[in-house]
């Protein structure tokens, strides 16, 4: 199996903004320290965009937002401005991180928003800085929209004007937590992102139901959006909920790696922890679980780390974009 440390260090250093502790590969250099302050530069100057990821998953309960909320608190720790919105009926990012979830107004109520709802006001901050969050919304819209009452507007129209509404933000990051399983809002949600992170657990269901996660990926890369001539990328498929204790398990992580092409099953692999049960019942990401963070919330710094390229919030080390033609000639 790969260990999720493996050839990494920790390693703390400070930029304008915030102190924060990132996890580099052994022979990353002062360079690729530079890049990062100067990616974080050219986004301050809005000389780089930002960019939005969407987490989805084929099958529910698989650490979706587990990883949403753990990784946006690293990502802000490394930096960057992130706004997480929890885009699940469910609720649970919201509940993660704020008790004013309950009552706020957030991503179901812009969603059928007519106007008369600015997006900063549905924007509450965290105790840590850069990081903010979107909730679901009120428990009367989310009604309205289990009814399936949205109106005359098609819902992935309603997305596409939410998604540029939310592109005049001051954000380097917009997350989005995707709803369980494949569903409207989750499909026309991956369609106006620049970038898909899919969430697996290593389980026979889970490998079973994959050919509906890449068919649900080409379809966002093929779908029509307008003028626009942006194709989601593949981020990444991250192993998640794994025990390297259990054979069997293990076996199912090898056949991921086996089934998709090599570069676009992350490194990082999120294993079983109670301290992100714990910490998820209290509603604090896991790092902010103890007075110090625990060794395993450290695994989402080096998701951080390793989805920054990715994310194109931090110049390309490796020519990924390569990668992704293999996976369009496997998916498209
Ligand atoms: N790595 C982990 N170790 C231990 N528990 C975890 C881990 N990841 C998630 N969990 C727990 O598993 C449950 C489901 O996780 P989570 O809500 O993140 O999944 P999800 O994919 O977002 O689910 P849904 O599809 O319903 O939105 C939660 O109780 C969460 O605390
Ligand atoms: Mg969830």
């Amino acid at each position: 199996m790969l260990s999720p440390d493996r050839g990494r260090k920790v390693t703390g250093f400070r930029h304008s903004r915030q102190r924060f502790c990132s996890i580099f590969h052994p022979n990353q250099s002062k360079i690729s320290r530079l890049t990062l302050n100067f990616g974080v530069y050219l986004r301050n100057f809005k000389i780089i965009a930002l960019a939005t990821l969407t987490l989805i998953s084929q099958k529910g309960g698989v650490g979706k937002s587990t990883i949403a909320v753990n990784l946006s608190y690293s990502l802000a720790r490394r930096g960057w401005r992130v706004l997480l919105i929890d885009a699940d009926l469910q609720g649970g990012v919201g509940f993660s991180l704020t008790e004013k979830s309950k009552d706020a107004e957030g991503f179901y109520d812009l969603l059928f928003d007519e106007g008369s709802l600015s997006v900063e006001n549905t924007i509450i901050d965290t105790k840590q800085p850069g990081l903010s969050l979107i909730t679901k919304g009120t428990k009367s819209v989310a009604d309205r929209f289990i009814s399936g009452d949205w109106g005359e507007t098609p819902l992935s129209d309603r997305i596409g004007r939410l998604e540029h509404r939310l592109s005049e933000l001051d954000f380097d990051l917009i997350l989005f937590d995707g709803p369980c399983g494949i569903n409207p809002v989750s499909m026309a949600l991956s369609v106006v992102s620049d970038s898909l992170l899919v969430p697996q657990q290593p389980s026979p269901l889970c490998l079973r139901s994959l050919p509906q996660i890449l068919r649900m990926v080409a379809g966002a890369r093929s779908a029509d959006r307008g003028d626009s001539k942006r194709v989601p990328n593949l981020a990444g498929f991250v192993l998640s909920m794994a025990d390297p204790d259990d054979p069997s398990n293990l076996d199912d992580q090898r056949e991921f790696r086996d089934l998709l092409p090599v570069e676009m099953v992350l490194e990082t692999v999120i294993s079983i922890q109670r301290d992100f049960l714990e910490a998820s019942r209290i509603g604090v990401p896991v790092a902010m679980l103890r007075d110090r963070p625990s060794a395993s919330s450290l695994i989402f710094d080096q998701l951080a780390a390793e989805l920054e390229p990715r994310l194109s919030l931090l110049e390309e080390e490796e020519t990924f974009s390569e990668t992704q033609g293999n996976y369009a000639r496997l998916v498209d």
